[in-house]
């Protein structure tokens, strides 16, 4: 189909949620696209930080065609022997004691929620300003962006705090509170690194209110930060974690992961689709090709030279650079202005950017992009002050 045509089509039939680019992707291999009319693009973008592995890396498709061959789906009536499999993996690579299985980043953040209240009994949440935990009614009423929540009010219980800031964290956290839940570096915030000692403190915080902490690894997990996980950067261990985007190389998943002790029970809590045969082997190939590729050494590495080149960067378009920041492979430039029309340029240009938070270029290329495709994107970005 042309463009146009799939541009007509959606604009009569799919609900308009999205500001979409025009442009529709046919197919990808590594850390590059081609659109429909056969451009090719480098991807800085990799699906919102899902793609890990790049676009149809050999390993996950075999993975994918040899499960698809034998079994798709069942269901958790059954035991699911690939479900058991992953399961410890994820403990393993995470350091958690229990998994429970869903299909998206919003799912686990619900189920984190249903869980902080039920270990707890108690129902308030308390958040961080410019978080972002998803768009179902629980997560809405932890995500901080006024335009997201307010047509959607009465929603949860939740108060906001400033990132960072631990004191305001300890004060808002009482014996009220079920969960103090917050991303170890924000994403959809613009990519901001709390101060050193903010997740220790919120840890010490939650320990003495008797409130679990949840840190939602949604963006930050399987290698993006040049760990497994974020929280690794920080050395704090939480009552829950969420994980999805990545888990499964593009295939969708989420999960739930708890200390020992934090717990759902029989009857409380499934999704019919969860850890499915199918997509448990995704995720299997996933977590094994990083590790047997490197791509945690490797996001680290060339993280720290993209970043290195960023900071090279002073002005964009007109706009000016605030600051480049980052860890591992999820790095981004503060601009002074707005950044979409840079997104446009790049476009143009065989380059795919992100814009997030208004003024922030968010990078979260495929662990697996060559130093060349990041020199091409340090070269549009100098050649257009
Ligand atoms: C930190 C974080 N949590 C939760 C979510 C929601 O994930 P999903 O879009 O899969 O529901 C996102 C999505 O961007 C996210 O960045």
């Amino acid at each position: 189909m042309h463009i146009d045509e799939i541009v007509e089509k959606d604009a009569r039939y799919v609900m308009p949620t999205y500001g979409r680019l025009k442009v529709a992707f046919e197919r990808g291999r590594g850390a590059l696209l081609y659109d429909t009319e056969g451009r090719e693009y480098i991807d800085f973008v990799a699906g919102i930080a899902v793609n890990v592995l790049g676009h149809s890396h050999p390993a996950l498709v075999e993975a994918l065609c040899e499960q698809a061959k034998s079994l798709m789906h069942t269901s958790n009536l059954y035991y699911i022997e690939k479900q058991a499999e992953l399961a410890e993996r994820l403990c393993t690579i995470s350091h958690m004691d229990r998994v429970f299985f869903c299909n998206s980043g919003a799912e686990a953040i619900e189920g984190a929620m249903k869980l902080a209240r039920r270990i707890t009994g108690r129902s308030k949440f308390v958040a961080c300003e410019h978080s972002f935990h998803g768009r179902t009614i629980g997560a809405l009423s932890i995500t901080h962006k006024p335009e997201a929540r307010l047509p959607f009010m009465p929603l949860l219980d939740a108060e906001f705090v400033p990132y960072g800031d631990a004191e305001a964290a300890a004060a808002a956290i009482d014996e009220d509170t079920a969960a103090f839940v917050v991303e170890p570096v924000q994403g959809e915030g613009g990519v901001n690194i709390p101060p050193r000692d903010f997740l220790p403190a919120v840890r010490d915080a939650c320990d003495d209110a008797g409130a679990l902490l949840v840190l939602d690894e949604v963006q930050t997990g399987f290698g993006r930060c040049g760990r497994w996980f974020a929280k690794e950067h920080f050395g704090v261990e939480p009552d829950i974690m969420t994980c999805a985007k990545a888990m499964a190389g593009g295939f969708p998943m989420g999960a739930v992961l708890a200390r020992e002790g934090v717990s759902f029970s029989r009857g409380e809590h499934g999704s019919t689709f969860a850890g499915s045969p199918l997509a448990c082997a995704c995720a299997l190939a996933t977590i094994h090709t990083i590790e047997s590729e490197h791509l945690i050494e490797r996001a680290e590495r060339l993280g720290r030279y993209f970043l290195q080149q960023l900071r090279g960067v002073e002005s964009v378009l007109g706009c000016k650079v605030v600051e480049a920041r980052g860890m591992g492979l999820m790095l981004a430039l503060e601009m002074d202005g707005q950044c979409a029309s840079v997104v446009d340029a790049a476009l143009a240009n065989g380059l795919l950017f992100n814009c997030t938070a208004g003024r922030v270029l968010r990078f979260v290329p495929p662990l697996v992009i060559e130093k060349e495709h990041i020199d091409r994107a340090i070269n549009f970005l100098r050649e257009n002050p």
